[in-house]
């Protein structure tokens, strides 16, 4: 065992002689070696006089000092953030598409109307530019939706020159001609509209604003009389037999039945 030199161990007697604040006594006291602080503290209490540099405050580290520096939360955020994760719910399932929520056919065709017939037909099918189809005048046209099918895909000069006949050849107050509404043609659609839109519209105007009467899938999409699909699963449109219903010319390839009943589907 090494020997404490004498000198280092006066050296530290006496620095706790004034540590215990001067009071040579105390260190002899058992109870100063097991709570030294609680000592210190006591006999700094007792002997006030004692030259005993007051207890320095320890200094305040940085971090503690930005933390109660640092601006609280304002009370009106606490709402705010409380919605937050319900609003990264909402947000998120903003993004993604509706899984069932697509449009049915009427709707979609309704939609269509708006934007590629209304200004022409009137927003309610009333007439204008184009021709009147509220009040059963357009079903009188064409008793069988699939002539109007055709119509609207080529337009009236795509049906033929002026004076060229379609529709019903019964049709009470004469069958119609093109150009012989206002000497202005039916506009082609075959370029802006897919086979399933123009279905949509042409079902649309012939339903809901002609009074139509129509046959639906479970999906609500028109079907014909006998419950056989009028599109394809590529959405284009096909006779009952699953043949394609216009020609490269965009003619119908099977007869329309103009003696079916007025406003009953194909
Ligand atoms: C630029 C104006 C214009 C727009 C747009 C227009 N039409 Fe027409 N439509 C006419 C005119 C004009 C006639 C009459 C054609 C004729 O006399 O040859 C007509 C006739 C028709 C007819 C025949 C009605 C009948 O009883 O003879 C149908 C059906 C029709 N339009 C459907 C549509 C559909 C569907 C759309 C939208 C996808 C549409 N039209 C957009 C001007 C328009």
């Amino acid at each position: 065992m090494t020997e404490v030199p004498e000198h280092l161990l006066k050296r530290s007697k006496d620095r706790r002689t004034s540590l215990d604040g001067g009071t040579p006594a105390a260190d002899a006291a058992p109870a100063a070696e097991s709570a030294p602080i609680e000592k210190a503290t006591a006999s700094a209490a007792a002997a006030p006089a004692a030259v005993v540099p007051a207890a320095v405050p320890e200094p305040v580290p940085p971090y503690v000092e930005a933390a109660i520096k640092r601006k609280k939360i304002p009370i009106w955020a606490i709402p705010v953030l409380a919605f937050l994760p319900l609003w990264a719910v909402m947000y998120i399932g903003g993004l993604s598409p509706a899984a069932s929520g697509e449009p049915s056919q009427l709707a979609t065709g309704a939609t269509i109307y708006t934007a590629y017939c209304a200004s022409c037909h009137g927003a309610a099918g009333g007439g204008g530019v184009g021709r009147a189809m509220n009040e059963g005048n357009l079903v009188k046209t064409f008793p069988d939706i699939l002539g109007q099918l055709e119509f609207v895909w080529i337009g009236s000069n795509g049906t033929g020159p002026a004076g060229t006949p379609y529709g019903d050849p019964a049709r009470e107050g004469g069958q119609h001609k093109t150009l012989s509404y206002n000497g202005n043609p039916m506009p082609n659609f075959d370029k802006s509209l897919s086979q399933a839109e123009l279905l949509a519209v042409v079902r649309y105007e012939w339903e809901t604003l002609s009074d139509g009467k129509t046959t639906v899938d479970a999906e609500g999409n028109m079907t014909y009389a006998d419950g056989k699909p009028m599109l394809n699963a590529a959405g284009e449109l096909i006779t009952p037999e699953g043949t394609p219903l216009f020609d490269p010319a965009g003619k119908l390839t099977i007869q329309p039945n103009w003696t079916m009943p007025v406003g009953s589907p194909s």
